[in-house]
């Protein structure tokens, strides 16, 4: 880490990756936002200055082809959007303190100054370069109007980004074989002056700032690379009615052009997170949060994005900051992706859990919350099933935290009438500095995942002392003693209600009021968690309830009855397509649309015994590092940590795992494996892997790097 750590006393601002205000939002889309928001509260728990904002990306061919197809306007359409989005996000208590739009005046006007500020700073020039065009049409072809073959992986590509291959921002012009992605016509290329931001010229910068970059390190690794590869100018206008115009001021007298020229859209997107925290500021005055502290002074700025626009983050963006005078960000918290019950999310064949259909369902927003922000490293890809959403639910928040909880409030008020008369022992105290501790470590660490581990550890521990020490005996006994055990619980579930706060707000909440708290336990910081309790309280009633297993199957069957229906909706080619929506959208999921049940192989009859099977020394692992092994298609080399050692295995994973976001990734190996050599590799081990997509296998809980799986 190379700043100083939360908190400080600068001003942070919190981003997430601005939704495209252009179909319904499902679960996978929450991820970044979820994320978003556990990581500013958390901040403010640390006790952290934080502004958390976003707003709806409005402009572009994202927004634009996706009006064409309902024919209505994309300002009708883009606004119609925004509004429902502004109306999720607090059902789910993601909380921006700004939520604005790209449209808006204040952006607009912002966007154009950002761009005025670099072209008299001498960072914008203006080329001449072919851009597709439809000739049947007379239609220019901007970013996903155009299909076509991407010139660097071979792979199916959009005009501006080739998201099935190697994920690569395309410059207008790079893509070959170009189609019209709206009449499926040929498109030629014509040429046109375009205007250029001179990314190259930022090299020397990019590379001392992704030095500096705190965050998730698949935001660091994958930068370094492109700038190695060499990085090229990037093309900031588009032949486009919609969007921000080029400003006037800012292009040459000479230039027609540039009259009918409107800024890409990923120009004016990130401007918008300087725009609505201004709006902020414009809200509730400078004396409470002022914008420009922490934009053009110094501050705390962390963007939480998906991470297929990792580029557009650690490359454009800061190269435009730091060009306009503007201040960097401090770190990037890239996420994975988020698949549903292992495939990808899939509108087109209704293949979705979406956000309100889960609210519909009558599930509380902090179950999926706790689940999202936990169930994986936060650059690892997370799958969502309704089983595994059940037994999370069912393990940890109503087994451990809720059960801890309602089963000391309920003694309390009951024998006590709240916290009894006594002071928290010395053991709990430690205990609960122990978790801020940890709490406190995994915020600055960026793992919302520990953060919120922190607390169900705590309840854990809560749990086993209570059991212990078992109170209801002890009331006749040593009531004095019987006083202490309920107290130290009380404190453990304050504690817990400061520090699940991010993870589950409005649960914690309601533990806050159940334990007679002032105020909302969202101004609380960790010196709260230690704070002696108010005192009297009545009988509480449960965070959380069960889940059923017949829940379960009503919701498979359901989600099964829905894809059957939608996909016989579709005419046959249709059914092949990738499904564009998903595409469109912040895209922290994949797409797979192969809803085909993968052929199993049948079972062996041969058994083997369980000495057997004993023999073999299966472990868990954890991925240090992993990197291609040079001239081989397939093969990885990978460093993997086994408490007892590390090894070094070769496995054939190369094309199938985004190598980069492997380190922290929980594995399974055979250790005792006789080694081999692979292209020249030894491999001391073997990396389990499921299926021909070696899905990687991992364990559920915490069990401890090195435990032998038996
Ligand atoms: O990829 C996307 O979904 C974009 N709408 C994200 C924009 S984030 C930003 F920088 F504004
Ligand atoms: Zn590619």
């Amino acid at each position: 880490m190379s700043h100083d750590e939360f908190p400080t006393d600068r001003p942070a601002v919190v981003t997430c990756g601005l939704p495209y205000a252009n179909g319904d939002l499902h679960v996978g889309h929450l991820r970044t936002y979820v994320g978003g928001d556990v990581y500013a509260r958390a901040l403010e728990t640390l006790g952290q200055e934080t502004a958390f904002v976003c707003g709806s990306d409005m402009h572009g061919t994202p927004v634009a082809v996706n009006a064409d197809k309902e024919g209505v306007s994309p300002e009708e359409f883009a606004l119609e959007w925004h509004e429902t989005y502004k109306q999720t996000f607090p059902q789910f208590d993601i909380g921006f303190d700004n939520y604005g739009h790209t449209h808006d005046e204040t952006n607009t006007e912002l966007t154009q100054e950002i761009v005025r500020d670099l072209a008299a700073a001498g960072h914008i020039y203006e080329k001449e370069i072919m851009v597709a065009y439809d000739p049947i049409e007379d239609q220019h072809l901007p970013d996903r109007y155009v299909e076509g073959t991407c010139p660097y992986c071979g792979e199916t590509a959009r005009g501006d980004e080739c998201d099935d291959g190697c994920q690569r921002h395309l410059e207008p012009g790079e893509i070959e074989d170009p189609v019209s992605s709206i009449t499926g016509n040929p498109a030629e290329y014509h040429e046109r002056t375009h205007k250029f931001f001179e990314v190259s010229e930022f090299e020397d910068y990019l590379t001392d700032f992704l030095d500096r970059l705190d965050g998730t390190s698949n935001a660091q690794n994958q930068p370094r690379e492109w700038i190695e590869s060499g990085l090229q100018d990037w093309c900031i206008t588009r032949d486009l009615d919609w969007g921000i115009d080029y400003p006037d001021d800012a292009a040459d007298a000479d230039d027609d052009d540039a009259d009918d020229l409107v800024l890409y859209v990923w120009v004016d997107a990130p401007i918008e997170y300087i725009s609505s925290t201004k709006q902020y500021t414009d809200r509730v005055g400078s004396d409470v949060y002022d914008w420009e502290q922490p934009w053009k002074e110094d501050g705390e700025i962390v963007h939480v994005i998906g991470r297929d626009i990792i580029q557009h983050h650690a490359i454009f963006w800061p190269a435009m900051l730091n060009g306009a005078g503007y201040v960097e960000p401090r770190a990037i918290m890239a996420s994975g992706f988020v698949t549903l019950g292992g495939k990808g999310f899939s509108t087109s064949r209704d293949r979705a859990v979406w956000a309100d259909e889960y609210l519909d369902e009558g599930f509380h927003p902090d179950l999926l919350r706790y689940y999202l922000a936990t169930n994986g490293g936060f650059q690892q890809d997370v799958d969502f099933s309704w089983e595994k959403f059940r037994d999370r639910v069912n393990t940890e928040l109503v087994g451990t935290l809720g059960n801890f909880v309602y089963r000391s409030l309920l003694f309390a008020a009951r024998n006590y009438g709240g916290a009894p008369d006594a002071t928290v022992s010395e053991a709990v105290d430690d205990r609960i500095s122990e978790a801020v501790a940890d709490f406190e470590s995994a915020i600055n660490d960026y793992s919302i995942r520990k953060a919120g581990n922190a607390a169900i550890d705590l309840a854990g521990f809560g749990n086993e002392y209570i059991q212990r020490n078992e109170p209801w005996k002890l009331t006749d006994d040593d009531p004095e003693q019987a006083e202490q055990v309920i107290y130290d619980c009380v404190q453990l579930s304050k504690a817990l209600a400061v520090l699940f706060q991010p993870a589950a707000p409005e649960t914690c909440d309601r533990l806050w009021s159940q334990l007679g708290e002032d105020g909302t336990v969202a101004d609380a910081t960790v010196d709260d968690a230690s704070a002696a309790p108010q005192g009297e309280f009545d009988e509480p009633d449960e965070l959380f309830e069960k889940i059923e297993a017949e829940r379960v199957e009503e919701l498979n069957e359901k989600l099964d009855q829905r894809v059957a229906d939608a996909t016989d909706d579709e005419p046959e080619a249709d059914a092949a397509d990738v499904d564009d929506t998903d595409e469109t959208m912040t895209d922290d999921t994949t797409d797979d649309t192969d809803t085909q049940a993968a052929s199993l192989e049948t079972l062996t009859e041969e058994r083997i015994s369980f000495e057997d099977f004993q023999e073999l020394d299966i472990r868990v692992g954890e991925i240090i590092d992993a990197e291609g092994v040079e001239d081989a298609d397939k093969l990885a080399t990978l460093q993997v940590d086994i408490g007892l050692e590390e090894r070094q295995l070769v496995a054939g994973i190369k094309q199938l795992h985004d190598l980069d976001s492997l380190p922290g990734t929980r594995v399974i190996i055979v250790a005792n494996l006789e080694k081999a050599e692979l292209f020249g590799v030894e491999s001391n081990g073997m990396l389990l892997a499921a299926g021909e997509e070696a899905d990687l296998l991992t364990t559920h809980g915490d069990a401890a790097v090195g435990t032998r799986i038996q």
